[in-house]
């Protein structure tokens, strides 16, 4: 891509020039927008750049290993991966209100993240994937002049507290274009073309308390639901889609014997921006082989529902 290769001379010497000899640290969530932003960095100043990863314990299946290996092994980036899901889970416990998983999550992140930093030492400057649709959103992501609809993860703050400059090269670009710029620097596809993942990750499509067992079950069917999408080869055309477990258990009938298990729901939605949204119309033979296999496959869950409410005035996710 023609512009994308342009954007990406420019930036890197622009970050080349801002940054000198300094040191800096990228906090990488496992999404599309911080990779992106570490990766170009990278490209600009080899290892006087550092990433940290607080790995919270509540992303998908397989996640947190697949981004640990593409950071180190195939860019070699210096990366500290902090593993806090033991930490993360017990905060969590006796949560059920939205908002207060999403601001103790929030803070525990900020926590770690700060606590690794000070052991890197010496860094003059925090990279942050920050988009443009998110410098907007911190003025706009509200329902009315005060009311927050949801608090989002949020590092503002941070760099003040911490003495540190901002290096944020992603300001100026749109999802669509930080995706581009993603293949232009050789991040894999798969990995480019991934849905928008929420920061505080599964523990808000657990409505009610998130324990390590629910995480486990909700991974599961998740996973079966998106190998369908992939193999229907609807991925691409979906906004976001994933699976929510709900604090609701059903009775069903399994062989000769009666189950009283939880409820898994499914969301698609296709957007441009996040936000406003609709449903995706799956065929129904696709939601049925979806559901049977869920409810074949993973113990815990007897019953799967199709999340039919577009945004507004229903929100892409249930908390
Ligand atoms: P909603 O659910 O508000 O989501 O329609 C709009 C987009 O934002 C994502 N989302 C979040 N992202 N922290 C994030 O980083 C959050 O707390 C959060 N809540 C929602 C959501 O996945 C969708 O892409």
């Amino acid at each position: 891509d023609w512009t994308m290769a342009e954007f990406r001379a420019t930036k890197i010497a622009e970050i080349r020039a801002q940054v000198g000899p300094g040191r800096v640290i990228c906090g990488l969530s496992g999404g599309v927008d911080s990779a992106v932003a570490a990766v170009l960095i990278h490209e600009a100043i080899g290892d006087q750049l550092t990433c940290v990863f607080v790995d919270h314990g509540l992303m998908r299946l397989n996640e947190a290993e697949q981004v640990v290996t593409l950071f180190r092994e195939h860019y070699g980036i210096n990366l500290v991966h902090v593993n806090a899901e033991a930490q993360f889970l017990e905060g969590l416990a006796g949560l059920t209100d939205p908002e207060k998983k999403r601001k103790f999550i929030g803070g525990a992140f900020i926590e770690l993240f700060e606590a690794e930093a000070r052991k890197v030492g010496g860094a003059d400057f925090l990279a942050q994937g920050t988009l443009y649709p998110d410098v907007i959103e911190s003025v706009s992501f509200t329902g009315g002049p005060s009311v927050t609809i949801k608090s989002h993860h949020n590092v503002g703050g941070l760099p003040e507290r911490m003495n540190m400059q901002l290096v944020e090269p992603l300001r100026e670009l749109f999802k669509d274009e930080v995706r581009a710029l993603g293949r232009e620097l050789g991040l894999p596809d798969i990995f480019v073309g991934r849905h928008p993942f929420p920061g505080p990750g599964l523990a808000i499509r657990i409505p009610g308390e998130v324990t390590k067992e629910r995480c486990d079950i909700l991974r599961k069917a998740d996973a079966i639901y998106l190998e369908e999408i992939r193999n229907a080869g609807l991925y691409d055309a979906i906004w976001q889609a994933f699976a929510v477990l709900l604090p609701v258990r059903t009775v069903g009938v399994m062989g000769d014997l009666r189950t009283y298990d939880s409820v898994c729901a499914l969301r698609a939605v296709t957007s441009t921006d996040g936000m406003t949204a609709d449903i995706y119309p799956f065929d129904a033979a696709f939601l049925s082989r979806v559901a049977t296999r869920i409810i074949n496959e993973v113990k815990g869950i007897n019953r799967v529902v199709y999340d039919y409410t577009s945004k507004p005035p229903g929100t892409i996710e249930w908390e």
